[in-house]
This record gives C-alpha cells, sequence and structure tokens, in this order.
C-alpha cells in the first residue's frame, strides 16, 4: 500500500523493527540515556537551547500543553485559524477559560501580518498568539518567521504559540531565532514515526509564563516533566517502544542534516505540485503559501473527493486522504512528509490522470 495521506505517514522498515525490542525499566539507566539523547536531539531539530519535553500523546495533546502550562482563564488570546486545526487551538484555550479573540483567515491562505498587526494594535491586552505553523487541513504554510517578526519584536511580553505538528522535522522551523515560545509537534508525522509521541520545546518565557498559569492540568503538566528530567526519568510510564524508534529516527535526521532534511521536503513539494498541473488539476492554495508537506489538489468540476479517492485506493493501492469539513468534496490531499520519494508520487499522478480520462 502506498499510504499518501499527510500523517501517519510510512514508517521505514528499520525503525518498525527497532519497536519490537524487549520493554526496558523506564526508571533505570538504560531508558534515562535514551531519554537524555533524545531530548538533545529533538533540541537540535527545534533549533533551541531551552526546554523540549516529550510525551505520550498525539499532537492535540501538545497544544493543550502549549496552553494549559501558559495561560490563565481570562487571558485574551488572539487565534490565528487557516483551517480546521487552527480552529482546533482556538477551541481549547477557549474550552480552558481563555478569552478568545478570533482571525479567521480564507482556507487557503495564509495569514497576512497586517492582519495580526491590527488584532494586536486594537487590542494590547492581548497575551499571546496561537498560529498553525503548516495547515494541513489546507496544505498552506505560515510564513512563521514573518508572524514571529511582527509578535515578537514589534510588541512586548506576548507569548506566541505554535502548532507545528506538520512542520517541524519538515520545514524549517527555528524556535530561538524565531523566537517562538511554544512549538508542539507530533511524531506521526516528518518524524517517520508511528503516532503516539508528542514534543513540545518551551522558552524561557513561556517556562516563566508556566510559574504564573492557573489553567488546570495534570497529565500534561510540564512542571511535573522537568521535575522528573532532572532524574532521567518521564513523570508517567512512557511508550518504551516508541522511544525505541525515536532514538533511531533522530539519528538518521542528524545524521543527513536538518538543512538536508528541508531540502528534501522542498524538492519533492515542489516535483508534486508541478506533476499535478502537468496532468490538469489545480492546486489549492497559491503557489506561494503551498506546503512542502502536503498538496491540496482541487477536484474537478463534476468529481466529487469520495469517488477518485475510492478509484485510487480499488485500482493503484494509494491511499489519500480528503478534504475537512466544508472542504470535504472539493480538495484531496497528498501527504509526502519524511522519506516520500519521486517514485512514491509518480503512481499518484497516473491514478489521478487515469480518474479524470475515464
Ligand atoms: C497542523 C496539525 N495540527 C494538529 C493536528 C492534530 O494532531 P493529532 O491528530 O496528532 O492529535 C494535526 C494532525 O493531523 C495537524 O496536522
Amino acid at each position: 500500500m502506498n499510504l499518501r495521506i499527510p500523517g501517519p505517514i510510512p514508517v521505514p522498515e528499520d525503525i518498525l523493527e527497532s519497536m519490537s525490542n524487549p520493554m526496558i525499566n523506564h526508571r533505570g539507566t538504560e531508558f534515562k540515556d535514551i531519554l537524555f539523547r533524545t531530548t538533545e536531539g529533538l533540541k537540535s531539530v527545534f533549533g533551541t537551547e531551552s526546554s523540549v519535553y516529550i510525551l505520550t500523546g498525539s499532537g492535540t495533546g501538545a497544544m493543550e500543553t502549549a496552553v494549559v502550562n501558559t495561560l490563565s482563564k481570562g487571558d485574551k488570546v488572539l487565534s490565528i485559524s487557516i483551517g480546521t486545526f487552527g480552529d482546533r487551538f482556538g477551541e481549547i484555550a477557549q474550552i480552558y477559560g481563555a478569552d478568545v479573540v478570533h482571525l479567521k483567515c480564507l482556507p487557503g491562505t495564509a495569514v497576512d501580518v497586517d492582519e495580526i498587526r491590527n488584532c494586536l494594535n486594537k487590542q494590547p491586552e492581548i497575551k499571546a498568539v496561537l498560529v498553525t505553523h503548516n495547515e494541513t487541513s489546507t496544505g498552506v504554510a505560515n510564513d512563521l518567521e514573518a508572524i514571529s517578526q511582527v509578535v515578537k519584536k514589534e510588541y512586548d511580553n506576548k507569548l506566541l504559540l505554535v502548532d507545528g505538528i506538520s512542520s517541524v522535522a519538515s520545514l524549517p522551523t527555528y524556535m530561538d531565532l524565531w523566537e517562538c515560545d511554544v512549538i508542539s509537534t507530533a511524531s506521526q508525522k516528518g518524524w517517520m514515526l508511528p503516532p503516539g509521541l508528542a514534543f513540545v520545546g518551551f522558552s524561557n518565557f513561556a517556562i516563566e509564563a508556566y510559574r504564573n498559569s492557573d489553567m488546570p492540568k495534570f497529565y500534561f503538566d510540564i512542571g511535573q516533566y522537568e521535575k522528573y528530567f532532572k532524574l532521567g526519568q518521564p513523570p508517567w510510564t512512557p511508550a518504551v517502544s516508541l522511544m525505541f524508534a525515536l532514538d533511531l529516527a533522530l539519528g538518521q535526521i542528524l545524521k543527513e542534516g536538518i538543512e538536508n532534511v528541508y531540502l528534501r521536503h522542498k524538492e519533492i513539494g515542489e516535483f508534486t505540485r508541478h506533476q499535478v498541473r502537468e496532468i490538469g488539476f489545480s492546486i489549492f492554495p497559491d503557489e506561494k503559501v503551498a506546503s512542502n508537506t502536503v498538496t491540496a489538489v482541487n477536484v474537478p468540476d463534476g468529481f466529487k473527493a469520495g469517488d477518485l479517492i475510492k478509484f485510487m485506493k480499488n485500482n493503484y493501492d494509494i491511499v489519500l486522504a480528503a478534504g475537512q469539513g466544508e472542504l470535504k468534496e472539493k480538495i484531496i490531499r497528498i501527504g509526502h512528509m519524511g522519506r516520500t520519494t519521486q517514485d512514491d508520487i509518480k503512481p499518484v499522478i497516473e491514478g489521478l490522470s487515469k480518474f479524470i480520462s475515464q
């Protein structure tokens, strides 16, 4: 099967095999070595000197971790949404009692930083900005560097909380350089792992915010992670098998060099979009903001995404993703995170081309 959804992604054979290693004591020295080594590796990929915590959970848990550890009830936050995952970030903040101001952009577009500036000027009491780096639901990458230039350089003391779930380890992300306060990501994306682990980077400013935060938290309380990390342990029983896999995958990513990983994603993103256009399909977002981890393709008039997806599965054993929410029948999404090659994409193009010509 050619799994081409934007996560989970196909996991390389050697990484899968590493998960069948026998269990070890998660409070013993062997685990301590893995925890320290993987945390250092994660810091290097995040581009941060501050803290990265490894959680057992999915990306949504990492988003929740960002919110509950830095905010307090009643805090005014700006939630930028360019799709369903942006909506989710705002919803989490709202459920925990933040006063959420919504900046909702048209699906298929990236946020315009002038709009962020307008919101922050109009409501100076906004304490945090929540943003999705790469909106997997629409195949759009926001310009995180430009967003950070506004939020962190033009204003004082605002927290920048980033959903980097489908960007970190695939798209250029420099946590310290871009002054991001929290970045959340999850294992089933560019990390080349199965689902089940999530990683969150916290800047020193975010850790200061933690000390004043009154939102309820237990499983995702980063104070617990910090306390146990000093002992070389996680606070709760971790997904030990996934930690073996993380250790191996990170070693491979670092050996290749993170800049080379970014370059590969750029090349496969450009290749995919070019091939899609060649056969007469169009890309949902504008090329300037199109993501290099997932390509959202418009379903031609008169066709339905559901039928196209069935056709690809039945005839080519290729699994594609439909759109989400109002885009369900309008777009399909082709994932190309991790070690995707042109040979993985070519059969997708062949199938799409057959589908419209049948
Ligand atoms: C950008 C983005 N945010 C959040 C999520 C939610 O992550 P999870 O499904 O791992 O909870 C996803 C998952 O696809 C995502 O791509």
